[in-house]
């Protein structure tokens, strides 16, 4: 029922617009490659920066992007229930709602102020300049180990053995998950991810929602022994021991971090390392000039957005940019979209981490739900990359690298690569 309401019927109806050409429902059905999805987000642009379709407007314009998501006439809005009719909206709200669902209340990411600011604060703890310190030392030692443990292998998956090894390991620690549950928590963000598309397929649908269980129960086992056995320091642990949330807050509050922190920035990973090899002279300004890396990650943000889009809803009768917007208009926000916006970047389809205001992208959203892990991402990009191609500088992907196939989480699936350049000529000869 839920599936059908969420995406079993939207999936029908979008097929039916996509057939009549309109270039949205083909972008949020996924049936583009990277290059098809970049050309469909350029007909919508076409259309205009405000563009109507049927179910919502949807806007690829920077300056309206970005008015929206810090505008308080706009509300939160699931990209996934947008333009849902009230009834079958009413319906989904109320089944299962005790899974700690990160794209559903009370995640932050869908809750609204002043429920909103108060989770915020609470969790914003894990995220002080002093714990994001902490934190960059685990993210040195831990990049060195994984690097290690690739040496001496002919062939490598530089996402699955690498790239979201480090954000799972991050979040394990953030959480105080013990290691040993790593393989646990890359499974949940994995399998999750797709709930963030619109029109998912009812295997991928149930699958989500078997793991969500998973992570409840484990959840709840995991709060229960923290208060058992005591703080061990972590700044999430100490919340959840001295309150302040109520269990199925923190509970969907860390489903949050899990989703939020892992399938993002595993992605951010995978596309710098697509960037660079596609853009050998790029990789050599980094080689000659290290200190460009902290500029290179905010154009790899910019060029390929691990977020592609989010939606708001007007909470009142409003306007934007001169448009009337009736109470409960959705908006759909195409992030990599205004990050490709030609009238803030020149030459936007140019990949280049020299770029000055490559910093102004919305990757990381704006206003009042901007990400809380924007600076620990930044970090773990530029020191997971930078340590990647100091230590193998002849590294090279083997075949086309894999896509995930989700339309929202933007990134790799598998990369395959050759680590040293002698192994790739021996192979060759
Ligand atoms: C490259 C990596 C990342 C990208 C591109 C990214 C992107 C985003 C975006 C676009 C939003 C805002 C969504 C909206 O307004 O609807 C957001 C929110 C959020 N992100 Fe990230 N994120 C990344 C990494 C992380 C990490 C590492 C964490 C935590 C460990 C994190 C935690 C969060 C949280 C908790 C929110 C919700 C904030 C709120 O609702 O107030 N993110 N992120």
């Amino acid at each position: 029922m839920r599936w059908a309401a969420l995406h079993g019927l939207p999936r029908a109806f979008l097929s039916l617009r996509a057939r009549h050409g309109e270039p949205m429902a083909t972008l949020t059905l996924g049936r583009d490659d990277s290059a098809g999805r970049l050309r469909r987000i350029e007909e919508i642009r076409a259309a205009g920066p405000l563009a109507q379709t049927p179910a919502v407007l949807v806007s690829a314009d920077h300056e309206i992007c970005r008015t929206v998501l810090r505008d308080n006439d706009f509300v939160v809005a699931n990209p996934a229930e947008t333009g849902l009719p009230d009834v079958l909206a009413r319906i989904v709200r109320r089944l299962d709602p005790e899974l700690p669902n990160p794209v559903e209340a009370p995640s932050m990411l869908m809750t609204d102020p002043p429920e909103h600011t108060g989770y915020r604060k609470m969790v914003a703890r894990s995220f002080t300049p002093r714990a994001i310190a902490t934190l960059d030392a685990r993210i040195d030692e831990l990049t060195l180990e994984l690097l290690d443990g690739l040496d001496g292998r002919r062939e490598v998956d530089l996402v699955g053995d690498y790239a979201a090894q480090v954000p799972a390991a991050v979040i394990s620690d953030l959480l105080g998950v013990p290691p040993t549950e790593r393989p646990r928590i890359l499974r949940w963000g994995n399998t999750i991810a797709p709930l963030l598309d619109i029109g998912i397929s009812w295997a991928a649908f149930r699958g989500a929602m078997e793991e969500l269980r998973d992570v409840e129960a484990y959840m709840q086992d995991h709060f229960r022994r923290l208060r058992a056995e005591g703080s061990d320091g972590t700044p999430f642990s100490t919340m959840a021991i001295e309150g302040g949330l109520t269990d199925r807050v923190l509970r969907a509050n860390a489903t949050l971090l899990v989703g939020a922190g892992v399938e993002t920035t595993v992605n951010l990973i995978g596309n710098g390392i697509v960037a660079l090899m596609n853009h050998p002279d790029q990789l050599a300004l980094l080689r000659d000039d290290p200190g460009l890396w902290p500029s290179a990650i905010e154009e790899m943000l910019r060029f390929d957005s691990p977020v592609q889009m989010t939606a708001r809803q007007a909470s009142r009768d409003t306007e934007i940019a001169g448009v009337p917007i009736a109470q409960g208009t959705a908006v759909v926000l195409l992030l990599g979209g205004a990050n490709r916006d030609p009238k803030v970047f020149d030459h936007p389809d140019r990949f280049d981490i020299t770029r000055p205001n490559a910093r102004e992208h919305l990757a990381f959203g704006s206003g009042i739900h901007v990400c809380l892990g924007a600076a620990l991402a930044r970090n773990e990009a530029v020191t997971a990359l930078r340590a990647l191609f100091d230590r193998y500088p002849d590294l090279q992907l083997r075949g086309a690298p894999e896509h995930r196939g989700l339309v929202n989480l933007n990134g790799y699936r598998r990369l395959t690569a050759r680590l040293e350049q002698e192994a790739v000529t021996r192979t060759a000869s």
